[in-house]
């Protein structure tokens, strides 16, 4: 087991950050899997084994340098459109690694949350991040969301359903409905919105993820594959948003 790293702020200036700028959200696309495989000539699948070695190490990296949140997207709503096997590898692959890892997400103290049509998934899988999300929704340290049957049309789409439906059941004027509102009933309403939003093997895409939370954040992309990624290139990516200039909309002097 990696050791944990108990003082964040020396850990952030000794890999040359500013402790005081870092993000407080950041979002991961997790690109490449594939591409790493097949340039080895090894199975799609190996190049998603890897990708849960790399996410392992991320997401231990970003709570050691004192992060709050980091979203990655593990599978996307269009992601179906792939061959059985290769659905069937992932679905596989979420559920072991969420049972390897729980222990380790409880010592610790990392809260795992869920994003995206979850009633969708095969039962194991939905059962799974469920039972995970419950064991750690008092952590306090880390909050980790996996996207999964993630779509952001869809995250919109199930938002504005919900609001609908409060409007047939006439407990709310359409003009009521502001961005406040859509936002409170995206999937995790209590997060705040990705600071940086980090994208590995070089598309110059959001592919439909957090099409909504990703108005004002900062992207950064590494023709890194995902599978090769790593703390170093966290902290990169981290040196890159801290020489940004943040504006939301704004005119800065
Ligand atoms: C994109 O690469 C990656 C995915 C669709 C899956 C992401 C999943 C992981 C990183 C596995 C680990 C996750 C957990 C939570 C255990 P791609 O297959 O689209 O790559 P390509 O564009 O090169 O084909």
């Amino acid at each position: 087991m990696r050791p944990m790293v108990k003082d964040s702020v020396a850990y952030a200036k000794e890999a040359g950050l500013d402790a005081s700028r870092l993000p407080t959200h950041v979002a991961i696309i997790m690109d490449g899997n594939g591409r790493w495989a097949q340039a080895q000539g090894k199975h799609r699948l190996m190049g998603h084994n890897q990708g849960y070695l790399a996410l392992k190490e991320t997401v231990y990296a970003a709570q050691d340098l004192g992060l709050h949140c980091i979203t990655v997207f593990c599978f996307s709503t269009e992601n179906w459109r792939r061959s059985h096997e290769e659905v069937g590898g992932l679905m596989q692959l979420l559920v072991y690694a969420m049972r390897t890892e729980i222990e380790e997400l409880m010592l610790r103290n990392i809260r795992v949350v869920v994003s995206g049509r979850l009633q969708e998934l095969p039962d194991d899988v939905h059962n799974e991040f469920l039972h995970a999300a419950r064991m750690t929704e008092n952590n306090d340290s880390l909050i980790f969301n996996l996207a999964i049957n993630y779509g952001g049309r869809a995250e919109v789409v199930d938002s504005v359903r919900a609001l609908a439906e409060l409007v047939q059941a006439g407990k709310l004027e359409p003009d009521e409905i502001d961005e406040k509102l859509i936002g409170s009933h995206l999937y995790c309403p209590g997060l705040p919105d990705p600071d940086l939003l980090i994208r590995t093997a070089g598309e110059m895409r959001l592919s439909n993820f957090l099409l909504w939370e990703t108005a004002y954040s900062e992207i950064y992309v590494t023709s890194t594959c995902w599978p090769d990624f790593n703390e170093h290139h966290l902290v990169e990516a981290l040196k890159e948003y801290q020489m940004r200039t943040r504006k939301f909309g704004a005119v800065v002097p």
